[in-house]
């Protein structure tokens, strides 16, 4: 079952579905969850920041894992997805480090660090919170991926490189693969969040609802899980009809 909510603005989105995964945590403390980085996430993590602040909800008996990292480039390069994922949200949280796992595409055997990554999962995760690229992607799932893709080494779309310059700084080098979380164990999440803001969104999020479920757009294949939810704000909900909306 799909959920669509929509909020009217980007305070209210990232108000809302901070508080909500504040409500989730407080429910679940010990929930195992990916989370994702890049810009989207952002201001949805200064919530919930302030949420463990205030003691509304806390990490410390969390599992967090790294929904995807960039290979190729410096292990302390300030776009790497640990390093954003530090900088917006576990540098302020109470997450004990050994609850924190990450993909290191630096490893000698990168199928071998896949696996155990999946391993140290020990089963389907709580929720796994997803952006969405304008191609579609969710993690680093390409447009062509499989529904049966697990962990593994990826080579990036070319306007996933382009793209990841907001993230790199201009003149650094940019990665042109990665290692992602498989939509095999985004789709066994027990719940499922995408996030999507801003109108340079509006025209996926209606073609990955509306349009025919395809491995084109790997988020479309999200649409038969049992427990999905889309949260999206005024302008990236500006292309979908009013009847597939709740209003958050
Ligand atoms: P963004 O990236 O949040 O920086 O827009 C989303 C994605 O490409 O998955």
């Amino acid at each position: 079952m799909i959920h669509v909510v929509r909020y009217e603005s980007p305070q209210h989105w990232a108000e809302h579905v901070a508080a909500r995964f504040a409500a989730f945590l407080a429910d679940e403390p010990a929930a195992r969850m990916a989370l994702p980085t890049g810009a989207t996430p952002e201001p949805i993590y200064s919530g919930i920041v302030e949420s463990v602040r205030a003691g509304i909800a806390s990490f410390r008996r969390a599992q967090v894992f790294l929904l995807d990292e960039f290979g190729g480039v410096a292990p302390d390069a300030k776009g790497r997805c640990d390093a954003m994922l530090r900088r917006a949200l576990l540098d302020h949280v109470d997450l004990p480090p050994e609850r924190y796992h990450r993909l290191t595409p630096e490893a000698e055997d990168v199928a071998a660090m896949c696996a155990a990554y999946d391993a140290s999962m020990q089963g389907p995760l709580d929720l796994v919170m997803l952006g969405i690229g304008r191609n579609g992607h969710v993690g680093m799932n390409e447009p062509g991926t499989s529904p049966e893709s697990v962990t593994r080494r990826v080579e990036l779309a070319p306007g996933t490189t382009q793209a990841s310059v907001r993230y790199f700084g201009e003149g650094q080098p940019l990665p042109t693969w990665g290692v992602t979380l498989g939509l095999r164990e985004i789709l066994a999440a027990r719940t499922i969040w995408i996030i999507a803001s801003g109108d340079g969104k509006a025209d996926i999020v209606r073609d990955v609802l509306l349009e025919p479920v395809s491995a084109q757009r790997p988020a479309s294949l999200l649409r038969g899980h049992a427990n999905c939810w889309f949260f999206v704000d005024a302008a990236a909900a500006s292309r979908l009809p009013a009847g597939v909306l709740s209003r958050g």
